[in-house]
């Protein structure tokens, strides 16, 4: 019996309370997502049961049952607390997947503090502006991302403190660094966990929007109420699973659901911290006997081009219950995980501005390949018309996803950006920048984004940052970044350049500003091709008319173009 049951019952008289009071969270008391993720659980006579089990690269491998994350937590919390960290203080969190992000994470949110995780590969550029946005007072990171940290720390007056978790005295620490090792610590019995509110802030994503800047997006700690019901109704998390969620903290994806859900839950989850090769995630999958799994559509290309054959070669009977989000889950993955795995995967909707899954497919519930399923319980998801932002109840009929505010994770705002958080309210709904279509059953189709943010294997990527990247090298003299159409990636990203006079259109330049926007950008965000151009389609007043370039690359309809410059 799946935890849900029945959609339709869940959904009649829903509402939050339910998820407050398996919580035991009565409104206007404390609430704090790292007391609740580890000493709830021990409380509840879970502190011997396993709460990670992580592999690394070269087979090492540590298992945490869930007193050790509570005093891993606690000790960590208290190395920070004496730094002077105090609550409310941005703290960026900037690893691998390794054990330290999973514990530093709940060690943060114990003292009050903020948590900013950050995407390891970032390179510093991308590292400088999420830090400078957020004014973050400490960085928590290893040996092999610290060169990143000290290019760009003269940049940052905030910035206090640069931890490193696994120094091993071999070079000196240089300016603000210090050395910290859970390991070495004396554990910490107890710490006294800060009293946050319902509405203290908890987490800070950054995510990418089409222009600007990416935006930080602040969760709160109340948030738990739905993090912990989504990842219990869509993810069908049981006492004797063994979770694998493949996403790293640093996207809202894993944090939710990689670190909030499952252990407010007392769920043992599983971490592997290598590269992906479909012969390693079945092989892990096996090894721990993973039963529920939450990926991504990219992974499930990847793992449908390595074949079947390789399937064949583990016992990956121990599956359960599959996921995915992230990306459109095309309906070819669905059906192909029904065939090779016994099970589809159920496609999951939401963002990291919602903080939890907004619409699923759920356990029990007819899975139609290609769709992404019905709004969660308590919410209400729309399509709104785009002209008169009207929902629109006409079924197949296509137009904006929007949400109607108040669902426990929502976000508070953007960081230091309140005006682009309101321009995201229309009517009072939320508009999720998504374009959808309802079928005559209540299921969502996805259509796409109706920005020009591209999303490639999951991973937002802007292109005004790109553009941006690439109008810092000398011999650029405008650009545009669309996407191209990707077998895996579904896409990924293009860059139109128009040089500077004196400068030679030929592969060689191509390779230096390759080179030279790579120390800028995220590896996720950067161009898979560049293409010289003579001018770029504009519009009248001016503007780069990225959507030209788009259906060109896509070999679809160009359109209306009456506002062209050169009509
Ligand atoms: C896209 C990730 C199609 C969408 C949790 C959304 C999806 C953006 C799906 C959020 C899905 C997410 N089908 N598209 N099932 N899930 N998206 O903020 O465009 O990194 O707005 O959060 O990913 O990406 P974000």
């Amino acid at each position: 019996m799946s935890n849900i049951g029945s959609y339709e019952e869940r959904i009649e008289g829903f509402d939050w309370s339910l998820s407050e009071k398996e919580l035991e969270y009565t409104p206007g008391d404390r609430i704090n997502i790292g007391w609740y993720c580890t000493d709830r659980i021990c409380r509840m006579g879970k502190a011997d049961k396993t709460a990670l089990i992580w592999e690394g690269l070269g087979g090492a491998s540590r298992t945490y049952t869930f007193n050790d994350i509570r005093l891993a937590a606690n000790t960590i919390g208290r190395f920070l607390r004496d730094l002077g960290i105090a609550d409310q203080d941005r703290v960026c969190l900037f690893m691998d997947k390794i054990p330290e992000l999973y514990l530093g994470f709940l060690g943060i949110l114990k003292i009050g503090a903020i948590a900013q995780p950050l995407f390891s590969a970032f390179g510093d550029e991308s590292l400088l502006v999420r830090l400078e946005n957020a004014e973050t007072s400490a960085i928590i990171t290893q040996r092999k991302h610290v060169s990143k940290v000290r290019k760009i720390r003269d940049r940052l007056p905030h910035l206090k403190h640069i931890i490193i978790v696994d120094y091993d005295g071999r070079k000196p620490l240089q300016e603000r660094e210090q050395a910290f090792s859970l390991d070495d610590a004396d554990p910490v019995e107890e710490l006294e966990v800060f009293p946050t509110e319902a509405e203290s802030p908890s987490v800070l994503h950054y995510t990418s929007g089409t222009t600007g800047m990416p935006k930080g997006v602040k969760h709160v700690h109340y948030s738990l109420i739905a993090q912990y019901l989504t990842a219990k109704w869509v993810l069908d998390l049981q006492d004797d699973d063994i979770y694998w969620c493949t996403a790293d903290p640093g996207w809202v994806t894993g944090t939710s659901y990689g670190i909030i859900g499952p252990w407010s839950l007392g769920i043992t989850q599983c971490v592997l911290d290598c590269g992906f090769s479909a012969a390693a995630w079945y092989r892990f999958i096996e090894k721990h006997r993973v039963t529920v799994w939450y990926s991504a559509p990219t992974a499930i290309r990847s793992l449908m081009r390595a074949g079947e054959e390789v399937v064949k070669d583990h016992d990956l009977s121990g599956l359960r219950h599959l996921a995915s989000v992230g990306e459109p889950l095309n309906s070819e993955a669905v059906i192909w995980s029904g065939k090779v795995f016994g099970k589809p995967f159920h496609d999951t909707y939401w963002q990291t501005e919602t903080g939890v899954i907004m619409i699923a497919n759920y356990p029990g519930m007819k899975v139609k390949p290609g769709s992404m399923g019905k709004p969660f319980p308590g919410i209400t998801g729309v399509i709104l018309d785009p002209v008169s932002h009207e929902p629109i109840a006409e079924a197949g009929k296509i137009g904006l996803i929007a949400f109607k505010p108040g669902w426990p994770s929502m976000m508070r705002t953007y960081w230091n950006n309140e005006a682009t958080y309101q321009a995201k309210f229309v009517n009072n709904w939320y508009l999720s920048g998504d374009r959808a279509s309802i079928d005559n059953e209540g299921y969502f189709w996805f259509v796409g984004r109706d920005d020009d943010v591209i999303n490639t294997g999951g991973h937002l990527v802007s292109p005004f940052e790109v553009e941006s990247a690439l109008l810092e090298h000398e011999a650029v003299a405008e650009s545009a970044v669309v996407s191209k159409p990707d077998e895996v990636n579904m896409e990924v990203v293009k860059a139109f350049v128009m040089l500077n006079p004196g400068f030679e259109p030929d592969a060689e330049l191509e390779l230096k500003i390759m080179n030279f926007i790579r120390k800028k950008l995220s590896p996720l965000a950067m161009p898979q091709e560049i293409e010289y151009v003579e001018s770029l389609p504009k519009t009248r007043s001016g503007k780069i008319m990225r959507r030209l370039l788009h259906a060109q690359e896509w070999g679809e309809e160009i359109g209306d173009t009456s506002t062209l410059e050169d009509e």
